[in-house]
């Protein structure tokens, strides 16, 4: 059995103010982890003050980092200043990254050895435009995404991370895959787990779905048969429908 896990991406959004709010309201009302995993990925001056005042059930992740462990690289983020702080999960290859500050394959790939290096769990990020799921081309390129990002890893890398399948017209949108469309390319996704990996790894590696989750949506895509849960962007900004949508994934 998979353990759901319900993520919040909150992009750049909430002050510090904002954000220790939410976490003071929603840390004991979550789901037990024993049950779901629970996480925030917050903006990255805010982590420390989070990871502080995270309840039990509760857990915090960066929304990117670099991939080497320090240097002169203005602006950006070490694993090792994560994993010294606390922070338990980063997102690696949200499309926003690759497409507004060229994240490229090889450099996600790389991001995701370094995740492992300091022990933090990466969430990868994979999915399609609306172009490429027009010409019917999604499961061919998801596939090239994961062949490329997951290079190099071993099985038991592989176990222990998350997979978030986010089309990239469905983000921000309110045009959510329906939740057949959104099993059928995560499917998909295990599959090419399992033929890189094979059924071990294919059957205990926890994928998402993403893209305009929202409280109207989450029992449908976790009724699913391998949708094990959800990275929710705008609708995680909102305690009460984050505290449902964690609680939803109870049920699963
Ligand atoms: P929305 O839930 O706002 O569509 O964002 C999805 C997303 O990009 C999460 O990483």
């Amino acid at each position: 059995m998979r353990k759901p896990i319900i993520a919040g991406n909150w992009k750049m959004n909430k002050t510090r103010d904002e954000a220790l709010q939410f976490i003071y309201s929603v840390n004991m009302k979550l789901p037990n982890k024993a049950l779901v995993d629970s996480v925030i990925c917050a903006q990255a001056p805010v982590l420390r003050d989070l990871v502080k005042r995270q309840g039990d059930n509760l857990r915090i992740g960066a929304q990117t980092m670099h991939y080497l462990d320090q240097g002169a690289y203005t602006g950006e983020i070490s694993a090792a200043l994560l994993e010294n702080i606390g922070v338990e999960y980063v997102i690696i290859g949200h499309s926003e990254r690759r497409a507004y500050y060229n994240e490229t394959d090889d450099a996600i790939n790389k991001k995701l050895h370094q995740a492992f290096r300091y022990n933090i769990t990466p969430i990868l990020c994979v999915g399609e435009s609306l172009a490429t799921r027009e010409a019917g081309t999604t499961n061919k390129f998801v596939k090239e995404q994961l062949v490329a990002a997951l290079k190099g890893l071993g099985s038991e890398q592989v176990k222990s991370m998350v997979i978030a399948y986010e089309p990239i017209w469905a983000i921000g949108t309110g045009k959510t895959a329906t939740a057949e469309m959104a099993n059928e390319t995560i499917s998909h996704i295990r599959q090419v787990v399992k033929e890189l990996y094979g059924d071990e790894s294919a059957s205990v590696v926890r994928i998402q779905y993403g893209g305009s989750v929202k409280p109207a949506n989450i029992e449908e895509l976790l009724a699913q048969s391998d949708i094990d849960g959800a990275l929710i962007g705008g609708a995680s900004l909102n305690e009460e429908d984050f505290l449902f949508m964690a609680n939803a994934a109870v049920k699963k």
